[in-house]
């Protein structure tokens, strides 16, 4: 099996798909047998309501594992889906970017954290806020490489340099070996032409970086959160499950072509 890839999903820009993303690529990929850990970076929880966590599940989340109130065997909970554990958030922890702000290792809190666990995944993904603030940063020093979800409109490349940008300064200072997984088009709309324009303009400003495979919009991924659940489960047969399943498949060949995994 792979050995332990920790993917930050990551875009300051609101609501472009990083939750989706985190939430449905996870569950594809342990669909292939993979094990993934989901660490929820973002104080609105949505990935932990996307994978089914009840906010009265969350008592124990990213906070208090970062303020040292409980270990990470507490923090890590096992849901529904098979293959799938999670680190959930709860709104709690929007107070740790202020808590970390005086600490001297604030950058790398998350990394060590992780250097604890003694679970083996193939996955560790990790679901950022919208903002390029402490948890980001975190997010950023402790991962392997980052996953930029960017949606099919229109201002889709404003704030790409601001985010790589982000990424240069982590690379310099506190993480080096940060690498640009991919770039995945999401939201895609086949029934207007903006999004034909957007992902033609963005496959070719961004060339290899982006996934061939584009997430369409589909009524389904957005239904499926509202049930606690990915939307693999809720409707494995639509065009959004479909195409994360895809995406999970070209992140296996892109790994088996890197010589990451066997
Ligand atoms: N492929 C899709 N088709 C339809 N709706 C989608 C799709 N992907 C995401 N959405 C919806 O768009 C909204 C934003 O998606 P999501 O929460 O994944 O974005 P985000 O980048 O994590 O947002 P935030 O920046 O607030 O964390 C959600 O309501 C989600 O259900
Ligand atoms: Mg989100």
């Amino acid at each position: 099996m792979s050995a332990r890839q920790i993917i930050a999903v990551s875009n300051q820009k609101g609501g472009v798909g990083k939750t989706t993303t985190t939430v449905n690529l996870s569950t594809a990929l342990a669909a292939t047998g993979r094990s993934v850990l989901v660490i929820d970076a973002d104080p609105q929880g949505n990935a932990s309501t996307g994978l089914g966590v009840d906010r009265t599940q969350r008592e124990d989340d990213l906070y208090q594992l970062v303020s040292g109130t409980i270990t990470i065997e507490q923090a890590i909970i096992s849901t529904d889906i098979k293959g799938v554990d999670v680190i959930p958030a709860s709104t709690d922890l929007s107070a740790v970017e202020l808590e970390l702000a005086s600490k001297t290792d604030r950058n790398n809190r998350l990394k060590s954290l992780i250097s604890n666990i003694n679970k083996e995944y193939d996955y560790i993904f990790i679901d950022c806020p919208p903002s390029l603030g402490l948890l980001t940063v975190n997010a950023l020093t402790a991962a392997d490489s980052i996953l930029i979800p960017l949606q099919c409109e229109y201002y889709a490349l404003e704030g790409l340099s601001q985010l790589m940008d982000t990424v240069e300064m982590v690379r310099a200072g506190l993480n080096a070996r940060l690498t640009i997984k991919g770039v995945v088009l999401t939201m895609y709309d086949g029934r207007n032409n903006l999004s034909a324009m957007v992902s033609k303009d963005v496959r070719e400003y961004l060339g290899k970086l982006v996934y061939q495979t584009v997430i369409p919009r589909n009524v389904r991924v957005s239904e499926a959160p509202s049930y606690g659940l990915p939307v693999l489960l809720y409707d494995m047969n639509c065009a959004g499950s479909e195409a994360y399943i895809a995406l999970a498949g070209e992140l296996i060949k892109q790994e088996k072509k890197n010589g990451k995994i066997s």
